[in-house]
């Protein structure tokens, strides 16, 4: 039985690199903070669909203080020379409250640098890990219909997908319940 709250587990990029993934916790509010004020405004678009403004160390503690029941938030990072956490992207997951199949929305960053290197797909395995776990069926994500980085890791993980498109928004629909390994990389 998978303890999100305690989430350990690691990992590789594409091309080998090692990577944690671990459960956020509440003092990651300031590296999320500083990794926030690198992020570029198109990255910013792309998550929350607004344009970048101040975000508040407030705000960086609702992200980060979250309850492991309604709310998961995994961080993955590697080690500098120095021994030191870089983060390198931020995942979670809330659940929708009151519909029939167990739904939860899912959401993730991962920094300029480094995207397109394999670490939003590592988020997004491990977060499909942890919900399995946890009974949720589905996840739902809504995504800009240019947001290709985000449409791949959805294809990659090989999930049925139910997509349409709202108010110029990409809604997909993740069916959890079909158990293909996806944590090998194809
Ligand atoms: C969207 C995002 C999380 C994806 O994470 P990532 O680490 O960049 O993506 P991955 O390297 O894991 O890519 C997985 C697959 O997606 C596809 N993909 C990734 N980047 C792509 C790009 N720029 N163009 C086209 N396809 C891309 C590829 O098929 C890739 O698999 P492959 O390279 O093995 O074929 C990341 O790019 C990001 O943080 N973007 C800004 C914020 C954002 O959009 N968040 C999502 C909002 S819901």
């Amino acid at each position: 039985m998978i303890n999100s709250r305690h989430y350990l587990s690691f990992d590789r990029m594409k091309d080998g690199t090692p990577v944690f993934v671990r459960a956020v916790r509440r003092e990651d509010k300031y590296a999320l903070l500083k990794a926030y004020e690198h992020m570029s405004d198109r990255s910013i678009y792309y998550r929350f669909m607004r344009p970048k403004w101040q975000m508040s160390l407030d705000e960086a503690a609702r992200f980060t203080d979250v309850d492991f029941e309604n709310h998961v938030a995994i961080a993955a990072g590697h080690y500098s020379d120095k021994g030191e956490e870089e983060a390198l992207g931020i995942g979670r997951y809330i659940v929708l409250p009151g519909t029939k199949v167990k739904r939860a929305e899912f959401a993730c960053a991962v920094v300029d640098s480094l995207q397109s290197h394999g670490v939003g797909f590592i988020l997004f395995n491990h977060l499909v890990k942890i919900a399995r776990e946890q009974g949720i069926e589905e996840f739902v994500a809504e995504v800009l219909p240019q947001n290709r980085g985000m449409i791949g890791v959805f294809r990659k993980s090989g999930l049925p997908t139910r997509t349409i498109m709202e108010d110029g928004l990409l809604r997909v629909n993740l069916d959890l319940r079909q158990r293909r390994e996806v944590l090998e990389w194809d």
